[in-house]
């Protein structure tokens, strides 16, 4: 099976997940998506965006970077009240699904099987641990990515990178050892260009972050500085790797 937004990720990643403030809404989400469309095309850096669920379809609509979900249940199609199921996210076009967020947490027998189901309908799953002990266990799934977030710094503007950067490292390795086909993020409280380019000198391929972007006064411009601070540290590492 092919997979959808394969092609329309590289690294370093940029995931920006409007959770549901005020300030990511309806037509906020577009003005939101738009920005990171442009920031992505001025710097050819891949930015993908998660909006809420009755925002995904107008987003995928309007722009042309890769649009995730924030959340998917593993049902199939049927009687599931409320439920959000992956045949509807193929539906309105989105790459791929965050699995398993802190605010959206599932029950451990659900993941792997979410993960599947993301899989054989060929998109692509974003799934989010807490501690290093569940990045390790999570990259036994074989998601296409993990994104470690330590709950407590979620919205806080305390970086990860900067606050408990032994986490990104370890988690780097544990996931690499694991499985080294799987992709890893970090986020919670990424706020800076700083805080991307320490998450990137730490390991990461990248980072997941929500507040910051939502509620910045100049949302554009504060994506800009974080995505120079990607790439010039991406630079930095592969020219240290000698790749
Ligand atoms: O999914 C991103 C996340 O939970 C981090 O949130 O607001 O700390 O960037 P924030």
């Amino acid at each position: 099976m092919m997979i959808i937004g394969e092609g329309m990720i590289s690294y370093p990643l940029i995931i920006l997940n409007f959770k549901v403030y005020r300030e990511s809404i309806g037509k906020n989400a577009v003005r939101l998506a738009k920005y990171a469309e442009e920031v992505s095309r001025e710097l050819g850096i891949s930015i993908a965006v998660a909006p809420a669920f009755t925002d995904l379809k107008m987003v995928v609509d309007s722009v042309s970077i890769p649009v995730l979900s924030q959340h998917v249940d593993p049902y199939p199609p049927g009687s599931w009240t409320g439920s959000i199921v992956v045949e509807m996210l193929r539906e309105v076009g989105v790459v791929g699904s965050i699995v398993n967020h802190s605010e959206k947490r599932l029950i451990l027998a659900d993941i792997p099987v979410v993960l599947s189901r993301l899989r054989e309908h060929g998109l692509i799953s974003v799934l989010c641990t807490d501690t290093v002990e569940t990045t390790k266990a999570g990259a036994t799934l074989s998601p296409d990515i993990i994104a470690i977030e330590p709950p407590e710094l979620i919205g806080t503007g305390i970086s990860v990178s900067k606050a408990k950067p032994e986490v990104v490292t370890k988690a780097v390795e544990i996931v690499k050892e694991v499985n080294p086909h799987v992709h890893v993020l970090c986020g919670a409280g990424i706020s800076l260009g700083e805080d991307v380019r320490r998450a990137i000198e730490l390991g990461a391929e990248g980072v997941l972050l929500a507040s910051a972007y939502v509620k910045a006064k100049d949302p554009k411009e504060l994506l800009k500085s974080m995505a120079e601070d990607a790439l010039k540290a991406w630079e930095r590492r592969k020219h240290h790797l000698n790749l």
